[in-house]
Protein backbone atom coordinates (compact mmCIF):
# COMPACT_ATOMS: atom_id res chain seq x y z
CA UNK A 1 0.00 0.00 0.00
CA UNK A 2 1.44 3.40 -0.63
CA UNK A 3 1.72 5.77 1.62
CA UNK A 4 -1.25 7.51 0.63
CA UNK A 5 -3.62 4.86 0.61
CA UNK A 6 -2.41 4.68 4.32
CA UNK A 7 -3.54 8.18 5.05
CA UNK A 8 -7.00 7.73 3.55
CA UNK A 9 -7.74 3.91 5.16
CA UNK A 10 -7.09 5.83 8.18
CA UNK A 11 -9.07 8.63 7.53
CA UNK A 12 -11.82 6.03 6.31
CA UNK A 13 -11.97 4.30 9.38
CA UNK A 14 -11.51 7.44 11.91
CA UNK A 15 -14.71 8.98 9.91
CA UNK A 16 -16.54 5.27 10.98
CA UNK A 17 -15.56 5.40 14.22
CA UNK A 18 -16.77 8.72 14.70
CA UNK A 19 -20.33 8.08 13.06
CA UNK A 20 -20.34 5.03 15.69
CA UNK A 21 -19.42 7.01 18.57
CA UNK A 22 -21.99 9.64 17.60
CA UNK A 23 -25.07 7.29 16.96
CA UNK A 24 -24.15 5.43 20.53
CA UNK A 25 -22.84 8.41 21.98
CA UNK A 26 -24.09 11.57 20.86
CA UNK A 27 -21.99 14.58 21.68
CA UNK A 28 -22.52 16.60 24.27
CA UNK A 29 -22.74 20.43 23.25
CA UNK A 30 -22.04 23.26 25.64
CA UNK A 31 -24.84 26.28 25.59
CA UNK A 32 -22.23 28.27 24.46
CA UNK A 33 -21.59 26.00 20.95
CA UNK A 34 -24.94 26.57 19.87
CA UNK A 35 -24.65 29.98 17.85
CA UNK A 36 -21.19 31.70 19.05
CA UNK A 37 -22.27 34.98 17.05
CA UNK A 38 -25.06 35.55 19.50
CA UNK A 39 -23.80 37.93 22.53
CA UNK A 40 -24.06 36.14 25.46
CA UNK A 41 -26.70 37.88 27.96
CA UNK A 42 -27.61 37.09 31.56
CA UNK A 43 -30.75 38.25 32.75
CA UNK A 44 -32.13 38.07 36.60
CA UNK A 45 -33.32 34.35 36.40
CA UNK A 46 -36.30 35.82 37.48
CA UNK A 47 -36.99 39.69 38.19
CA UNK A 48 -39.36 39.20 40.57
CA UNK A 49 -37.02 37.59 42.77
CA UNK A 50 -34.21 39.54 44.84
CA UNK A 51 -30.71 38.53 44.64
CA UNK A 52 -29.16 40.59 47.09
CA UNK A 53 -31.15 39.56 50.19
CA UNK A 54 -30.01 40.65 53.94
CA UNK A 55 -31.37 39.09 57.23
CA UNK A 56 -31.44 40.99 60.29
CA UNK A 57 -30.07 38.99 63.21
CA UNK A 58 -31.37 40.27 66.88
CA UNK A 59 -28.82 40.17 69.40
CA UNK A 60 -28.71 38.68 72.72
CA UNK A 61 -27.77 40.04 75.87
CA UNK A 62 -24.22 39.12 77.51
CA UNK A 63 -21.00 37.93 75.40
CA UNK A 64 -22.76 34.54 75.14
CA UNK A 65 -19.40 32.86 77.07
CA UNK A 66 -20.57 33.25 80.46
CA UNK A 67 -18.31 36.47 80.93
CA UNK A 68 -15.33 34.93 79.77
CA UNK A 69 -15.13 37.85 76.72
CA UNK A 70 -16.70 40.31 78.29
CA UNK A 71 -18.33 41.88 81.87
CA UNK A 72 -19.34 45.00 79.95
CA UNK A 73 -22.94 46.38 81.10
CA UNK A 74 -25.11 46.69 77.79
CA UNK A 75 -23.10 43.93 76.00
CA UNK A 76 -24.69 41.90 73.61
CA UNK A 77 -23.93 38.97 71.09
CA UNK A 78 -25.07 37.09 68.45
CA UNK A 79 -23.10 33.68 68.20
CA UNK A 80 -21.48 33.39 64.94
CA UNK A 81 -22.99 30.43 63.57
CA UNK A 82 -26.36 31.52 63.20
CA UNK A 83 -24.65 34.27 60.31
CA UNK A 84 -22.73 31.23 58.57
CA UNK A 85 -26.26 29.49 58.57
CA UNK A 86 -27.53 32.92 56.73
CA UNK A 87 -23.86 33.06 54.57
CA UNK A 88 -24.16 29.61 53.42
CA UNK A 89 -27.35 30.05 51.78
CA UNK A 90 -26.43 33.31 49.81
CA UNK A 91 -27.78 36.35 52.02
CA UNK A 92 -25.76 38.50 54.36
CA UNK A 93 -26.29 39.84 57.68
CA UNK A 94 -27.35 43.20 59.67
CA UNK A 95 -27.17 42.56 63.01
CA UNK A 96 -30.15 44.11 65.08
CA UNK A 97 -28.25 45.90 68.72
CA UNK A 98 -31.75 44.59 71.13
CA UNK A 99 -30.49 47.47 73.41
CA UNK A 100 -30.05 50.15 70.56
CA UNK A 101 -32.81 53.17 70.18
CA UNK A 102 -36.16 52.24 68.53
CA UNK A 103 -35.56 54.50 65.90
CA UNK A 104 -31.85 53.54 65.14
CA UNK A 105 -33.21 49.42 64.97
CA UNK A 106 -35.96 50.36 63.09
CA UNK A 107 -34.33 51.94 60.79
CA UNK A 108 -31.98 48.70 60.14
CA UNK A 109 -34.75 47.00 59.99
CA UNK A 110 -35.91 48.85 56.60
CA UNK A 111 -32.11 47.65 55.22
CA UNK A 112 -33.15 43.62 55.55
CA UNK A 113 -35.52 41.02 53.56
CA UNK A 114 -36.29 38.88 57.38
CA UNK A 115 -35.36 38.24 60.56
CA UNK A 116 -33.72 35.65 62.40
CA UNK A 117 -34.49 35.23 66.41
CA UNK A 118 -31.67 33.46 67.93
CA UNK A 119 -31.16 30.92 71.15
CA UNK A 120 -30.51 32.68 74.33
CA UNK A 121 -32.34 32.43 77.79
CA UNK A 122 -33.51 36.16 78.07
CA UNK A 123 -37.97 36.15 78.39
CA UNK A 124 -38.28 39.75 79.84
CA UNK A 125 -37.22 43.09 80.16
CA UNK A 126 -36.14 45.00 76.89
CA UNK A 127 -35.03 42.17 75.56
CA UNK A 128 -38.17 40.60 75.48
CA UNK A 129 -39.69 44.07 74.47
CA UNK A 130 -37.48 44.05 71.55
CA UNK A 131 -38.58 40.80 70.13
CA UNK A 132 -42.15 41.93 70.33
CA UNK A 133 -41.77 45.08 68.50
CA UNK A 134 -39.72 43.58 65.56
CA UNK A 135 -42.27 40.58 65.38
CA UNK A 136 -45.26 43.02 65.22
CA UNK A 137 -43.14 45.41 62.76
CA UNK A 138 -42.46 42.21 60.70
CA UNK A 139 -46.42 41.07 60.38
CA UNK A 140 -47.12 44.97 59.65
CA UNK A 141 -44.38 44.23 56.26
CA UNK A 142 -46.36 41.24 55.38
CA UNK A 143 -49.97 42.76 55.90
CA UNK A 144 -48.59 45.83 54.39
CA UNK A 145 -47.81 43.66 51.16
CA UNK A 146 -44.00 42.65 51.40
CA UNK A 147 -42.88 38.85 51.74
CA UNK A 148 -40.66 39.66 54.70
CA UNK A 149 -40.14 35.79 56.60
CA UNK A 150 -38.83 35.20 60.34
CA UNK A 151 -36.70 32.35 61.96
CA UNK A 152 -37.62 31.72 65.36
CA UNK A 153 -35.52 29.17 66.60
CA UNK A 154 -35.15 28.33 70.22
CA UNK A 155 -35.43 30.62 72.62
CA UNK A 156 -37.37 32.73 69.84
CA UNK A 157 -39.48 30.17 69.31
CA UNK A 158 -40.45 30.79 72.98
CA UNK A 159 -40.61 34.41 72.71
CA UNK A 160 -43.39 34.09 70.23
CA UNK A 161 -45.32 31.44 71.72
CA UNK A 162 -45.61 34.00 74.46
CA UNK A 163 -46.22 36.84 72.20
CA UNK A 164 -48.78 35.74 69.88
CA UNK A 165 -51.02 34.00 72.59
CA UNK A 166 -50.20 37.39 75.34
CA UNK A 167 -49.86 34.68 77.89
CA UNK A 168 -46.23 35.22 79.51
CA UNK A 169 -46.82 32.31 81.56
CA UNK A 170 -47.86 30.03 78.70
CA UNK A 171 -44.28 27.79 78.65
CA UNK A 172 -44.30 24.57 80.11
CA UNK A 173 -41.04 23.04 81.57
CA UNK A 174 -38.96 20.48 79.37
CA UNK A 175 -35.91 18.15 79.88
CA UNK A 176 -34.50 18.31 76.64
CA UNK A 177 -30.93 20.68 77.33
CA UNK A 178 -28.03 19.33 75.62
CA UNK A 179 -29.35 16.22 73.77
CA UNK A 180 -30.12 15.54 69.75
CA UNK A 181 -33.48 13.80 68.59
CA UNK A 182 -35.48 13.14 65.59
CA UNK A 183 -38.48 14.81 64.43
CA UNK A 184 -42.06 13.36 64.34
CA UNK A 185 -44.30 14.88 62.18
CA UNK A 186 -47.78 15.23 63.37
CA UNK A 187 -50.63 13.44 61.58
CA UNK A 188 -51.68 15.00 58.29
CA UNK A 189 -48.81 17.32 58.68
CA UNK A 190 -49.06 19.65 55.57
CA UNK A 191 -45.23 20.55 54.79
CA UNK A 192 -46.33 22.21 51.18
CA UNK A 193 -44.20 25.96 51.99
CA UNK A 194 -42.27 24.82 54.25
CA UNK A 195 -39.01 24.34 54.50
CA UNK A 196 -39.51 20.40 54.89
CA UNK A 197 -41.53 20.41 51.19
CA UNK A 198 -37.80 20.50 49.63
CA UNK A 199 -35.95 17.67 51.65
CA UNK A 200 -35.23 15.14 49.36
CA UNK A 201 -37.80 11.87 50.48
CA UNK A 202 -35.11 9.83 51.83
CA UNK A 203 -33.83 12.37 54.29
CA UNK A 204 -37.43 13.74 55.06
CA UNK A 205 -37.85 9.70 56.29
CA UNK A 206 -34.95 9.80 58.31
CA UNK A 207 -36.11 13.04 60.12
CA UNK A 208 -38.08 10.51 61.99
CA UNK A 209 -35.81 7.65 62.89
CA UNK A 210 -32.09 8.90 63.12
CA UNK A 211 -31.47 11.96 66.13
CA UNK A 212 -30.33 14.43 63.32
CA UNK A 213 -31.38 17.45 65.44
CA UNK A 214 -29.96 19.46 68.26
CA UNK A 215 -32.35 20.24 71.39
CA UNK A 216 -31.25 22.65 73.88
CA UNK A 217 -34.01 23.69 76.31
CA UNK A 218 -35.97 23.89 79.28
CA UNK A 219 -38.91 25.41 78.14
CA UNK A 220 -41.32 24.66 75.58
CA UNK A 221 -44.92 24.25 74.68
CA UNK A 222 -46.81 20.71 74.48
CA UNK A 223 -49.43 20.36 71.36
CA UNK A 224 -52.20 20.09 73.92
CA UNK A 225 -51.48 23.67 75.17
CA UNK A 226 -50.95 24.92 72.06
CA UNK A 227 -54.08 23.58 70.31
CA UNK A 228 -55.85 24.88 73.41
CA UNK A 229 -55.27 28.29 73.48
CA UNK A 230 -57.53 30.07 70.65
CA UNK A 231 -54.47 32.81 69.80
CA UNK A 232 -51.99 30.00 68.98
CA UNK A 233 -54.06 27.67 66.89
CA UNK A 234 -55.49 30.12 65.07
CA UNK A 235 -51.76 31.73 64.43
CA UNK A 236 -49.57 28.66 64.38
CA UNK A 237 -50.15 25.16 62.72
CA UNK A 238 -47.75 22.25 64.33
CA UNK A 239 -45.24 20.56 62.20
CA UNK A 240 -43.34 18.05 63.84
CA UNK A 241 -43.41 17.54 67.70
CA UNK A 242 -40.54 15.71 70.39
CA UNK A 243 -40.14 13.79 73.58
CA UNK A 244 -37.94 14.71 76.37
CA UNK A 245 -36.06 12.89 78.92
CA UNK A 246 -39.03 12.01 80.24
CA UNK A 247 -41.15 11.26 77.23
CA UNK A 248 -43.17 14.53 77.79
CA UNK A 249 -44.12 15.77 73.94
CA UNK A 250 -43.51 18.68 73.04
CA UNK A 251 -43.83 21.15 70.06
CA UNK A 252 -40.71 21.18 67.76
CA UNK A 253 -41.12 22.61 64.99
CA UNK A 254 -44.44 24.88 63.65
CA UNK A 255 -45.06 27.63 61.16
CA UNK A 256 -47.94 30.50 60.38
CA UNK A 257 -50.71 29.76 58.83
CA UNK A 258 -51.11 33.13 57.17
CA UNK A 259 -47.34 34.46 57.66
CA UNK A 260 -43.83 33.42 56.50
CA UNK A 261 -43.15 32.68 60.34
CA UNK A 262 -40.92 29.26 60.61
CA UNK A 263 -40.38 28.51 64.47
CA UNK A 264 -37.90 25.77 65.53
CA UNK A 265 -37.80 25.16 69.00
CA UNK A 266 -34.25 22.75 67.53
CA UNK A 267 -31.46 24.49 66.43
CA UNK A 268 -31.14 23.98 62.25
CA UNK A 269 -27.77 25.90 62.71
CA UNK A 270 -25.59 24.03 64.99
CA UNK A 271 -25.39 20.63 63.00
CA UNK A 272 -23.06 22.82 60.50
CA UNK A 273 -21.19 25.50 62.70
CA UNK A 274 -21.09 24.41 66.69
CA UNK A 275 -18.34 22.06 67.51
CA UNK A 276 -18.60 22.10 71.54
CA UNK A 277 -21.20 20.03 72.53
CA UNK A 278 -20.06 16.08 71.47
CA UNK A 279 -24.37 15.47 71.29
CA UNK A 280 -24.36 17.60 68.28
CA UNK A 281 -25.12 15.78 65.05
CA UNK A 282 -22.22 16.31 62.67
CA UNK A 283 -23.25 13.42 59.93
CA UNK A 284 -24.01 14.52 56.03
CA UNK A 285 -27.81 14.11 56.75
CA UNK A 286 -27.10 16.18 59.83
CA UNK A 287 -25.21 18.69 57.52
CA UNK A 288 -28.32 18.56 54.87
CA UNK A 289 -30.99 19.46 57.47
CA UNK A 290 -28.62 22.67 58.60
CA UNK A 291 -28.07 23.49 54.69
CA UNK A 292 -31.81 22.73 53.86
CA UNK A 293 -33.03 25.20 56.68
CA UNK A 294 -31.10 27.98 55.75
CA UNK A 295 -32.05 27.54 52.10
CA UNK A 296 -35.69 27.80 52.62
CA UNK A 297 -35.16 30.91 54.84
CA UNK A 298 -33.07 33.09 52.25
CA UNK A 299 -35.14 31.21 49.87
CA UNK A 300 -38.13 32.92 51.52
CA UNK A 301 -36.16 36.55 51.93
CA UNK A 302 -35.55 37.01 47.98
CA UNK A 303 -39.30 37.36 48.12
CA UNK A 304 -38.92 40.31 49.60
CA UNK A 305 -39.91 43.53 47.33
CA UNK A 306 -37.56 45.59 50.08
CA UNK A 307 -34.22 47.20 47.89
CA UNK A 308 -32.60 49.34 50.39
CA UNK A 309 -30.06 51.61 49.62
CA UNK A 310 -26.65 49.93 48.70
CA UNK A 311 -24.55 51.82 50.59
CA UNK A 312 -26.50 51.58 53.83
CA UNK A 313 -26.61 48.03 53.99
CA UNK A 314 -23.04 48.09 54.01
CA UNK A 315 -22.20 50.57 56.46
CA UNK A 316 -24.83 48.32 58.84
CA UNK A 317 -23.53 44.83 57.76
CA UNK A 318 -21.96 41.85 60.12
CA UNK A 319 -18.93 42.68 58.34
CA UNK A 320 -18.07 46.00 60.19
CA UNK A 321 -17.58 43.62 63.10
CA UNK A 322 -15.31 40.60 64.24
CA UNK A 323 -16.16 37.15 65.53
CA UNK A 324 -14.20 36.29 68.55
CA UNK A 325 -13.07 32.46 68.98
CA UNK A 326 -14.42 31.59 72.46
CA UNK A 327 -14.89 28.04 71.79
CA UNK A 328 -10.83 26.98 73.06
CA UNK A 329 -12.31 26.18 75.97
CA UNK A 330 -14.37 23.13 74.87
CA UNK A 331 -17.90 24.67 75.64
CA UNK A 332 -20.79 27.26 74.52
CA UNK A 333 -20.25 28.74 71.27
CA UNK A 334 -17.58 28.52 69.07
CA UNK A 335 -17.39 32.10 67.63
CA UNK A 336 -19.49 34.85 68.72
CA UNK A 337 -20.12 38.42 67.43
CA UNK A 338 -20.13 41.40 70.80
CA UNK A 339 -21.54 44.50 70.57
CA UNK A 340 -20.67 46.64 73.19
CA UNK A 341 -22.94 49.78 74.07
CA UNK A 342 -22.17 53.32 72.54
C1 LIG B 1 -15.70 38.89 84.01
O1 LIG B 1 -15.91 38.64 85.38
C2 LIG B 1 -15.58 37.31 85.81
C3 LIG B 1 -15.97 37.17 87.26
O2 LIG B 1 -15.46 38.20 88.03
C4 LIG B 1 -14.09 37.05 85.56
O3 LIG B 1 -13.77 35.74 85.91
C5 LIG B 1 -13.80 37.27 84.08
O4 LIG B 1 -12.42 37.14 83.84
C6 LIG B 1 -14.26 38.65 83.62
N1 LIG B 1 -14.11 38.73 82.20
C7 LIG B 1 -13.34 39.60 81.56
C8 LIG B 1 -13.31 39.54 80.08
O5 LIG B 1 -12.68 40.44 82.14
Amino acid sequence: MSKDAVWVLFLVTSFQCLLLSAETHPAILLPNHYNRNTPVTCPAPNPNLYYQPVIGIVTHPGDGATGRLSNTTGASYIAASYVKFVEAAGARVVPLIYNEPTEKLFKKLELVNGVLFTGGWAKSGLYFETIGRIFKKALEKNDAGDHFPIYAICLGFELITMIVSKDNNILEEFCASNQASTLQFVENANIKGTLFQRFPPDLLKKLSTDCLVMQNHRYGISPGKLQGNHKLSSFFEILTTCEDEDDMVYVSTMRSRNYPVSAFQWHPEKNAFEWASSEIPHTKDAIQITQYAANFLVSEARKSINRPVAQEVRDNLIYNYSPTYCGKAGKGYDEVYIFAPV
